[in-house]
């Protein structure tokens, strides 16, 4: 059973990679702030309370993200297999996914692509999402075949809510300060797998699949 965790600053290309990961392996991609927005969307209770916190760039309440996590790891579609992007995000959430997982970290692998500062500036600015599907683009490197329609699903291609430049930088903040902590977690459990984020998408994907074998 592949246990998968994505690690990485905003836009080092968690998404991006663990998409195409998933259908390689036909595992489910578990993403939080997929989510999340999902949820902001639908305007549920939890939409509510995340979105001011999204849109400023913290971090949603732990107790709310082991939550819809542990309700989502318990369908069926994930009992063979996951990649989670975005979570565990601090120490709490990763010691909590331990047990949610029942047997800590074994079998886990945990990728942390690396990918610095300079380059993810650039990358988040022009990155653009489809609005309905998710599907990611970035405007110099990946754009949508026409204008700003999805390629896959005809829905709009837009910039995300917390793409600014304020929320970016506390993003990243809370990448140092709450998220490497988690993978000296996994890197003394020796389960982390380090690979480089920088290169075109492609030669990044080879990397984490060697990073695998
Ligand atoms: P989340 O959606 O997880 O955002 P993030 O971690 O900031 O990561 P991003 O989605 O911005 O980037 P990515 O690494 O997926 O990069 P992408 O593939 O898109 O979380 C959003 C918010 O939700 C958080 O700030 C927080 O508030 C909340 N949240 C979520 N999970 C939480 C949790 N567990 N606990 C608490 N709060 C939580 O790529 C970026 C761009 O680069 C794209 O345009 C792409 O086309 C391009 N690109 C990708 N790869 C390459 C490449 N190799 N070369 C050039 N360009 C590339």
């Amino acid at each position: 059973m592949k246990k998968i965790i994505f690690i990485g600053p905003p836009g080092s290309g968690k998404g991006t990679q663990a998409k195409r990961l998933a259908s390689r392996f036909e595992i489910p991609h578990i993403s939080t702030g997929d989510m999340l927005r999902e949820a902001v969307n639908d305007g549920t209770e939890l939409g509510r309370e995340a979105a001011p916190i999204m849109a400023s760039g913290g971090l949603v309440p732990d107790d709310l993200m082991v939550g819809i996590v542990k309700d989502r790891l318990a369908k069926k579609d994930a009992q063979s297999g996951f990649i989670l992007d975005g979570f565990p995000r601090t120490l709490v959430q990763a010691e909590k996914l331990d047990a949610i997982v029942g047997n800590g970290t074994e079998g886990v692998r945990v990728l942390q692509l690396l990918v610095p500062d300079e380059a993810i500036v650039k990358r988040i600015a022009l990155r653009r999402s489809c609005a309905q599907c998710g599907a990611i683009y970035h405007l110099e490197n990946n754009p949508p075949a026409n204008g700003s329609v999805c390629d896959r699903c005809g829905a709009e291609v837009v910039a995300r809510a917390d793409d600014n430049e304020t929320a970016v930088r506390t993003r990243l903040e809370a990448f140092h300060r709450q998220t490497l902590p988690v993978a000296t977690f996994y890197k003394s459990k020796s389960v982390l797998r380090e690979v480089d984020g920088v290169g075109p998408v492609d030669e990044v994907f080879e990397r984490i699949e060697k990073s695998l074998t």
